[in-house]
Order: C-alpha cells, then sequence, then structure tokens
C-alpha cells in the first residue's frame, strides 16, 4: 500500500545500531513522522520518499575500518539538514574532512555532558550546567571539519557534539533518543522544530483519514479476507477496513478450541454488535484437538496448529465469492527487522507467528498498520472508540493454551487449564493488575504431587501462574503482586478448578527463561 500522507517526514537511515527503533518512535512521539531506511539506499531512491530532514543512526561498525558502511556520496550532497548520532556523526566527520580516532577502549553508560555554543539543537536547554546523557562507541572524532563548531564535550571525548548551522548539519557522540540523556526529548524537539521546521501533523487521527481514502482507492470493489484472532493487531485491521470499505470485508475467525474460556466470543461479540461484520466463525475445535491427540512435543504442537489454522482458514476464504485481498496484521517493527541493515553483529529473531498463508492463497496483501508500532496501533484502537479491554488485552500466543499445557493437550485437560486461567485472568481483573501487568496466565504441569482435601489424600496436576512484567516480550521479569492478590488467585483455583490441588509461582526472568513454558 502506498504511504502516509504527510506533509515532513524525516527519514532515518539505518547504520545497524540498536537504538534505531527508538529514534523513530521518538520522532513519532514529537508528532513528525519518521521512517527508517538502511544506510544503502540510492540517493535517487531516498529523494523518491520526499524526506524534509534525515538522521544517521549509530551502528556497531568503526568509520576506521575501510570495509565500514557508508551513504551514497550524493546524499550529503542533497542540502537537507542532518543529525549524525554516535557512528552517524562520526561519518559525517570523517567524510566532511575531520578525523576520527579509532577506539582504545569502550565508554559505554551515563556521563556528564557540557553543552556548549548557541547552537539551535540547545534551545531552551541551560548550556551553563552539566546534564547526564547516554554514552555507547569506541572511536571518537578528534578534529571536526571545516565549517563545524564543537558544541558539546564530556570528561573523556573533546567533541561529544559538533555543528555546522550553515550546512544544518549536526553531530551527537550521545544518544538522544534513550531515556538516561536527560535533555535527549529536547534535542530531537529542536532538531525537528528549529533545524528541520517540520510540522507535527502525524497523528492518529489523520493516520486514520488518510487510511479512509487509501483503501476504497486500493481495493475498489473487489472483496477482502481477513483473519480475526481476538487480539488487539487483526481487531484494528478489521475495524479499519471495515469503516473504509464496509461489506467488502470478510472477516474469518476460526475456534481452534484452544482460545482462553469466553475470549473469542467476547471479541465477535464486540465487532458484530459496533461493526456490524460480515463474519464467517469456524468452529474447528474437533479437528484441531485430534490432530493433537497423543503429541506431546511443543514445536511439533505449533506445526500442526499453524497448518491446520492455514487449511482451514483457505477453506473458508475459498467460499468467498471475488476475494482479492488478504488483509494482515503486519507492524513497523516486522517491516524493520526485514528491511534494517544488518550488520555483522545482527541478531536475527525467531518469528512466531503463522506464515505461509499470502504464498498458498495467491492474494495480494493489505497491511494498513504496517507503518505503525504497537503504542501507535493501541492510539489507533482508542481512537476508533475500542473499550479498554480490547485496547489492552493481553497478548495471546497463536498456539494457544495448547503450549501452556505442558505434554499432550486433551480435553479434559484443556478444560481445567481453561478454567483455572479465567481465574487468573478475573482476578487481575477485579484487583485492578490486569492493566499493570503485561501478560498473566495459568499453565498446567504435567506433573501430579499429593494434597488433602477434607479427610482425603488427593493426587492431582499442578497449576504455575506465570504473570510477567515487560516492554516488548524481548526481555520480561515476574511481576511483583501482592501476596494477597497470589492467594486469591491460588485459593479460587484450587476450590473452584477440580483436579488442581496444588498451585506455583513461576519467579524466573527473561532471559534465561521465556515467557511460556513452551
Ligand atoms: P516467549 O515465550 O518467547 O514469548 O518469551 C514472547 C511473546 O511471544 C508470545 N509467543 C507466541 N506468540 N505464537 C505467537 O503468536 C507463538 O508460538 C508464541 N510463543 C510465544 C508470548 O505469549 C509472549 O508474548
Amino acid at each position: 500500500m502506498s504511504n502516509v500522507s504527510i506533509a515532513d517526514k524525516i527519514i532515518i537511515l539505518d547504520f545497524g545500531s540498536q537504538y534505531t527503533q527508538l529514534i523513530a518512535r521518538r520522532i513519532r512521539e514529537a508528532g513528525v513522522y519518521s521512517e527508517i531506511h538502511p544506510c544503502t539506499i540510492t540517493c535517487a531512491d531516498l529523494q523518491a520518499l520526499g524526506p524534509t530532514g534525515l538522521v544517521l543512526s549509530g551502528g556497531p561498525a568503526s568509520v576506521c575500518d575501510p570495509d565500514s558502511p557508508g551513504l551514497d556520496q550524493d546524499i550529503l550532497k542533497l542540502g537537507l539538514p542532518i543529525l549524525g548520532i554516535c557512528y552517524g556523526m562520526q561519518y559525517l566527520a570523517r567524510k566532511l574532512g575531520g578525523t576520527v580516532t579509532p577506539a582504545t577502549d569502550r565508554e559505554y553508560g551515563r556521563v556528564q555532558l557540557s553543552l556548549s555554543g548557541d547552537s539551535l539543537l540547545w534551545k531552551g536547554i541551560q548550556t551553563d550546567a552539566s546534564s547526564q546523557a547516554w554514552m555507547s562507541h569506541g572511536d571518537k572524532v578528534l578534529l571536526v571539519p571545516p565549517g563545524f563548531t564543537i558544541t558539546g564535550c564530556t570528561d573523556q571525548v573533546e567533541v561529544a557534539a559538533m555543528a555546522n548551522p550553515h550546512k544544518k548539519i549536526y553531530g551527537l557522540q550521545f544518544h538522544p533518543e534513550v531515556s538516561h540523556t536527560e535533555e535527549g526529548t529536547r534535542i530531537i524537539r529542536n532538531f525537528l522544530f528549529e533545524i528541520v521546521q517540520a510540522r507535527a501533523d502525524w497523528s492518529m487521527a489523520s493516520f486514520v483519514d488518510d487510511l479512509m481514502i487509501q483503501l476504497p482507492e486500493l481495493i475498489k470493489d473487489q472483496q477482502v479476507v481477513c483473519g480475526l484472532s481476538g487480539g488487539i493487531d487483526s481487531t484494528v485491521v478489521s475495524a479499519l477496513l471495515h469503516k473504509a470499505i464496509g461489506k467488502q470485508l470478510h472477516c474469518i475467525f476460526v475456534d481452534n478450541g484452544l482460545l482462553r474460556k469466553d475470549e473469542g466470543k467476547e471479541v465477535v461479540q464486540y465487532l458484530q454488535d459496533h461493526f456490524d461484520l460480515n463474519l464467517h466463525f469456524v468452529q474447528a475445535r474437533e479437528t484441531f484437538l485430534s490432530r493433537l491427540q497423543g503429541v506431546e512435543d511443543p514445536e511439533e504442537k505449533r506445526k500442526i496448529i499453524g497448518n491446520t489454522f492455514i487449511e482451514v482458514f483457505e477453506q473458508e476464504a475459498a467460499k468467498i465469492p471475488g476475494v482479492a485481498f488478504l488483509a494482515q496484521g503486519t507492524l513497523y517493527p516486522d517491516v524493520i527487522e526485514s528491511i534494517s541493515f544488518k550488520g555483522p553483529s545482527a541478531v536475527i529473531k525467531s518469528h512466531h507467528n503463522v506464515g505461509g498463508l499470502p504464498e498458498k492463497m495467491k492474494l495480494k496483501l493489505v497491511e494498513p498498520l504496517r507503518e505503525l508500532f504497537k503504542d501507535e496501533v493501541r492510539k489507533v484502537a482508542v481512537e476508533l472508540g475500542m473499550p479498554d479491554f480490547l485496547v489492552w488485552r493481553h497478548p495471546f500466543p497463536g498456539p494457544g493454551l495448547a503450549i501452556r499445557i505442558i505434554g499432550e493437550v486433551t480435553p479434559k485437560r484443556l478444560d481445567i487449564l481453561q478454567r483455572a486461567d479465567k481465574i487468573v485472568h478475573s482476578e487481575l481483573m477485579a484487583t485492578g493488575w490486569y492493566y499493570k501487568v503485561w501478560q498473566g496466565f495459568a499453565v498446567l504441569l504435567p506433573l501430579k504431587t499429593v494434597g488433602v482435601m477434607g479427610d482425603e489424600r488427593t493426587y492431582e496436576p499442578v497449576v504455575a501462574l506465570r504473570i510477567v512484567d515487560s516492554k516488548d516480550a524481548m526481555t520480561a521479569d515476574w511481576s511483583r503482586l501482592p501476596g494477597e492478590v497470589l492467594a486469591g488467585i491460588s485459593n479460587r483455583i484450587i476450590n473452584e478448578v477440580k483436579g488442581v490441588n496444588r498451585v506455583v509461582f513461576d519467579i524466573s526472568s527473561k532471559p534465561p527463561s521465556t515467557i511460556e513454558w513452551e
């Protein structure tokens, strides 16, 4: 799909820094649209994007290394305002005639930064007092290029910032995008509003307005099919498409029998009540459960569930005449992952979600959330008037409860877990903790222990509680819930769920553990 239509666009040229996404998010938080592109982009392709300012990211390489990444030479001649961060600044320094010395040691962590000069980047910042900044570098700039002045230093680096106001080119050795840099937000805002003089017209309301024009133009009178899972991404995709093309959208909800108790019904009910959707509900519990019979290996479970989903979805979609598009909830981090500049230290993340659907179905893709970060998707959901229970729904894995039942998935074990999990959910809601934690759920273990109920000895399975705090699921830590909240959950599970006589709380962090048990 075409790009969003906004007045000003900042392009971040990525040299492979772990903070590149953060730069994009900070710029968008300031209300200016930004996109990340690899540093290898040609000048012509860059111009076609229509940037009004450029940011050069940091990166793991050394500019002193002859094989280090660089830009198409013509990009620096475009006359665009440029902010170079860390590697980006060192690259500018070297290219424009300054010198960079190779690292003798690394500087990493918080430093005291002294700013100087009347750089527009420092507008509104007290330059006579030092402030804290975040550094992560080896090499440093020794001599600034002709036309530049030094505008900041630390105890360890003489050139912590440099500026050429005439050419609107600025460099920072530290990372303004990292929250530990006290004046970081102001510096980024100054680059945007004082130097680029960008307009802050990026808002979720304008994003939705644009889509309402673009989606009908793209889809015309054709039909679109969309898999609805109950998660925030597919729910927002469906709501947006419904708003744009109405009944040309066909949502397929596959009940694989592995959902949380009542979860599917709630979402479907909400969407039907509010959007009058064309909803195709497929009850496929029996198919999924029969194929999972006797399977204990987690990856095997994932494979079976993924393949069965594709099969069931395809069969249902084939019943709808004239389908030309498949709508998907792809987000910007997935896009960045596939286009970003991969330096030697790049980590390839494994993807969880079901793949293979578009290739097999030969449909054109429509991905209305391609440009958005997760927090922006939530803002769109709010913009569309969705209630908190949908906007702040905990992430739920595609293979569902199958990967929370350790060992074989049987109807009986599924029923036990669904009932225990429902209690975790309702207690977290009742105590106000649901919206404070990232994810909270129950896991059924393939392990029986001895208990005593009344006068009787019992020998029954254990349920583990997994409740974690996280920002993006890449790292996580167990939530420090008050004892009475845990006691409430435990008492209710043991009293109300027949077949469970012990509840334990998982106190492992990620890494080295994962959030899910399988
Ligand atoms: P882990 O267990 O890897 O989970 O720490 C990180 C996040 O991903 C979710 N998750 C999955 N999501 N299919 C999914 O769609 C999967 O197979 C899957 N496995 C884990 C997990 O719930 C957490 O939010």
